[in-house]
Parts: C-alpha cells; structure tokens; sequence
C-alpha cells in the first residue's frame, strides 16, 4: 500500500542539477584542472556539497585542509546560488505540477528528500514551495545519499511508514539510500537503467501507471 511519495530535487522535480554542473566546472577551471567533465558530473549527483566537492579535488594532485575545502565549496556555492537568481517556475520539469496535483488529490502525501542544503530557496523560487506535506534536506540529515537519512527523515515528518513510501530518483547514491531505507524506488532520468531500482521510467508521465501498481 503506497501512502506517500518521495521526491529527490535536483534532476527530478528541477532542472538545477545543470546549474550545479556549471558551477562545479568553473571552480574546477579556478583550480587549473580543465577536464571536469558530465561523467564526473554523474558521480556528484544525489550527494553532499563536501562529496561532491571531493570529485572535483580528484583531479588534481593539490592537497587542502579541511579549512580550504570548506572555502572552497563555499565558493561554489556562491556562484551556484547566483545562478539561482533568475529562477522560476519554468524550471520545474515536464508533468511535475500535475504529477503531484493528481498524488495530493489522490490522498497521497507528497515530501522531498533532496542533500542539497538550498532546497527551501529552490521550492520557493519555482512555485512548489506549497505543494509538499514535508521537506527533508541537506540541512536536517548529518550523513549523504546513500545513506537512507535524509528519506527516513521525510518518511517521519509525514508520519507514514518508509515500506509505505515511493521515492523517486535520478541518481544512483538516491537509488541506494530509498532501498536502505525500506522504500520502494523509481529511478528516472540519469539513473534509468539502475537495476537496484524497483522500477525505472523515463518521464513522470509514466508514473501514474507505476503507482497504481504498487497498489494504491
Ligand atoms: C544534490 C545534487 O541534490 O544536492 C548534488 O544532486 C549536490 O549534486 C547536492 O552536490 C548538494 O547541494 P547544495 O545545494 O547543498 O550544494
Ligand atoms: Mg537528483
């Protein structure tokens, strides 16, 4: 019996994680690595800013203090944030809106579950601030994707049980964290083809159907 769904962030309510790519590339160029690719990019999403920060610091040989780490993912972050500035709703990706328009008046809590520590800003900016039952994120959970922290907190907060949650995914530290956690997972977009997945869909028009097999 479903009676919640899940939502990851970036790559699957918005179109951020493009944004993210851009910003982490520029700070790799500042630090003369200049091959900092969409591959690398795949390894950095679902997890924390400090992780995703240590994909980039591959690249190099340079050694940083913890200190200098935090600079420089503080860096990124301003950058990233700037080019949040312009955003909207036109961010939020194909059937979103009505996605969760037909999960709410199905009876179906709705929650995010996103590491990122920007989310509230994002949802505000792009009108889903107030389509969610609860929001978990980067600022309440100590530990990333793939540990299941950040969904059993969404799972709390709404009050329903992780084997009576859906999450929905792009990435593969997500995928991992939702089964950990107990959930079932959707895997769309990037992680499409993650076999740890419960099932996989290439649109969330798709995800009508799915949740009605998971048997409503
Ligand atoms: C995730 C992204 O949603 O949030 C990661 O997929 C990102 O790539 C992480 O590093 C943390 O985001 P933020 O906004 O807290 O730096
Ligand atoms: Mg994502």
């Amino acid at each position: 019996m479903i009676k919640a769904v899940i939502f990851d962030l970036d790559g699957v309510l918005v179109t951020t994680d493009e944004l993210h790519f851009a910003a982490w590339k520029h700070l790799a160029e500042e630090l003369g690595i200049s091959g900092f690719t969409k591959t690398d990019n795949a390894r950095q999403r679902g997890v924390s800013r400090m992780a995703s920060l240590e994909v980039v610091l591959e690249k190099t040989d340079r050694k940083f203090s913890d200190e200098e780490k935090l600079t420089l993912a503080e860096k990124k972050n301003d950058m990233y944030v700037k080019s949040l500035e312009s955003l909207d709703k036109s961010a939020v990706l194909d059937g979103v809106f009505d996605f969760i328009a037909y999960l709410r008046s199905s009876g179906i809590k709705t929650a995010v579950g996103s590491a990122s520590k920007n989310t509230p800003l994002i949802l505000e900016k792009t009108d889903l601030a107030d389509k969610f039952d609860a929001v978990s994120c980067g600022l309440d959970t100590q530990k990333s994707k793939p540990d299941p922290e950040v969904f059993l907190i969404a799972a709390q907060k709404i009050g329903i049980a992780p084997s009576e949650c859906v999450v929905i995914e792009d990435s593969d530290a997500g995928i991992e964290a939702a089964k950990a956690g107990g959930m079932y997972a959707v895997a769309v977009g990037e992680a499409e083809n993650n076999s740890k997945a419960d099932i996989s869909v290439s649109s969330l028009g798709s995800l009508y159907r799915t949740i009605e097999m998971f048997g409503r």
